[in-house]
């Protein structure tokens, strides 16, 4: 694999990251969303300091994640959701891995304990990916939402940091 590498998301990857977000939602095991947001409702739903993402030597943007918080509780102030999508032309080279270990590094860092995600049962490589950077399965939501007129399951994964306390 051309080797890839992780720095925070620009405003200039609007286009690349909406693109490949959109891809993933049209594989249909991505999201209850079908259709990607613009990029000033994208921007304004997660947290500036926790967004990067991945490129090939030559530039292109291969894959992103990005997070969003939970709650407006304090309590749940160090609690944020992520997403992770990798071009499909991208897919099964450690890209997603890649990204998941930056956003680790950097949500703890900025002191953030607890990040979540919902999983389809269906998303084998995504279940994988996240077991293997360290997040469990807290448990699987039952027809908790409609995805095109289907009820469907979610699976819900954490990663509590061991080192933010
Ligand atoms: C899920 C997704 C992000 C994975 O990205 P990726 O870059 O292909 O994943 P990686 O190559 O980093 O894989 C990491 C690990 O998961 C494993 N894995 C990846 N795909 C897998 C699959 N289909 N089945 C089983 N294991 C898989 C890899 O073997 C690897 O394990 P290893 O480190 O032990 O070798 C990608 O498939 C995607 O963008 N899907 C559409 C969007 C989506 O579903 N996002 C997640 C929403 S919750």
């Amino acid at each position: 694999m051309t080797e890839v590498t992780i720095r925070p998301m620009r405003a200039g990857d609007a286009a690349e990251v909406l693109r490949i977000y959109q891809a993933g939602l049209d594989g249909g095991h991505a999201s209850f969303e079908t259709t990607a947001p613009d990029w000033a409702a994208f921007d304004a739903g997660r947290a500036l300091a926790y967004r990067f993402v991945a490129v090939d030597a030559d530039g292109a943007v291969r894959g992103w994640v990005a997070v969003s918080p939970v709650s407006s509780r304090p309590v749940y102030a160090g609690v944020v959701e992520h997403s992770v999508y990798v071009d499909p032309a991208a897919r099964g080279r450690g890209v997603a891995r890649l990204l998941l270990d930056a956003l680790i590094v950097a949500t703890e860092a900025g002191g953030v304990w607890t990040i979540q995600a919902g999983v389809f049962p269906e998303n084998a490589a995504s279940l994988a990916v996240h077991e293997r950077a360290g997040f469990r399965i807290v448990g699987a939501r039952r027809r908790i939402g409609r995805h095109h007129g289907r009820w469907r399951d979610v699976v819900l994964l954490e990663r509590r940091s061991p080192v933010v306390d």
